[in-house]
């Protein structure tokens, strides 16, 4: 099952890639997360990135295309994987499709998780996350069982740089410019589904697997 999710920033797409992944058995590939973690390992990939990131900018289609394509090259992407923020441009839909195209498969799911952007800023200020494993939390709405540690594996939560106020909205405008297209792109194909992410956490997974089949 190929699946790709769609959604404002803090809709909850990476909240949601994490169920379906553990349910469905197939890799969570969240370029954010790839990003974030060669930052924190001061890699050239890192170092390039995070001066966009932290401008709430999008990392260059080439740099970002290129990594994708050598993360699919890995064995656990041959079957499947939910996509998390990629694509994000018309130029990375194209990129996929022609990747997709070459090894004779297509995707199956483009979920959007649709928050409206008042509901977003609020989301942003409480969210914390685990650099080292990619796992989410909230401290209202997905509170980790310590405090400022992460369940599954222990590290130190953080605050992402660009979760600032400022800088989400930033994040806002460039998903309306860039992002938001990719919502009628895959409508188009015929494979769009929705689901109303202001819905609780069990909520939204529930319309989900709805849609995947239980
Ligand atoms: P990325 O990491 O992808 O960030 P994003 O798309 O802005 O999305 P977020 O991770 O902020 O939100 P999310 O939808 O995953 O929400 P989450 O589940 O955490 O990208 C970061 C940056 O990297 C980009 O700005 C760009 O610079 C660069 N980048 C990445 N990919 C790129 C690409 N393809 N091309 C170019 N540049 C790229 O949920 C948010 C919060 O809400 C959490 O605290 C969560 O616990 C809570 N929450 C989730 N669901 C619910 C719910 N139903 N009810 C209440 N709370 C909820
Ligand atoms: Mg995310
Ligand atoms: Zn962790």
């Amino acid at each position: 099952m190929r699946i790709i999710m769609l959604g404002a920033p803090g809709a909850g797409k990476g909240t949601q890639a994490k169920k379906i992944a553990e349910k469905y058995n197939i890799p969570h590939i969240s370029t954010g997360d790839i990003f974030r973690a060669n930052i924190k390992n001061e890699t050239e990939l890192g170092k390039k990135a995070k001066s966009y990131m932290d401008q709430g900018m999008l990392v260059p289609d080439e740099l970002t295309i290129s990594l994708v394509m050598d993360r699919f090259q890995e064995p656990d992407a041959r079957n499947g994987y939910v996509l998390d923020g990629f694509p994000r441009t018309i130029p990375q839909a194209e990129s996929l499709d022609a990747a997709l195209k070459e090894s004779g498969s297509q995707i199956d799911h483009a979920i959007n998780v649709d928050v409206p952007d008042e509901a977003i800023v609020k989301r942003m200020s409480g969210r914390r996350a685990c650099v080292n494993c990619g796992a989410t939390y909230h401290l209202q709405y997905a509170a980790p069982k310590k405090d400022g540690v992460c369940d599954h594996c222990g590290e130190g939560l953080i605050l992402r740089d660009d979760d600032k106020p400022e800088t989400v909205e930033k994040r806002l405008g460039v998903y309306h410019d860039q992002t938001q297209p990719l919502i009628d792109y895959y409508a188009q194909k015929g494979v769009l589904k929705e689901v109303d992410g202001t819905r609780d956490l069990e909520e939204v997974f529930g319309q989900i697997k709805k849609i995947l089949g239980e």
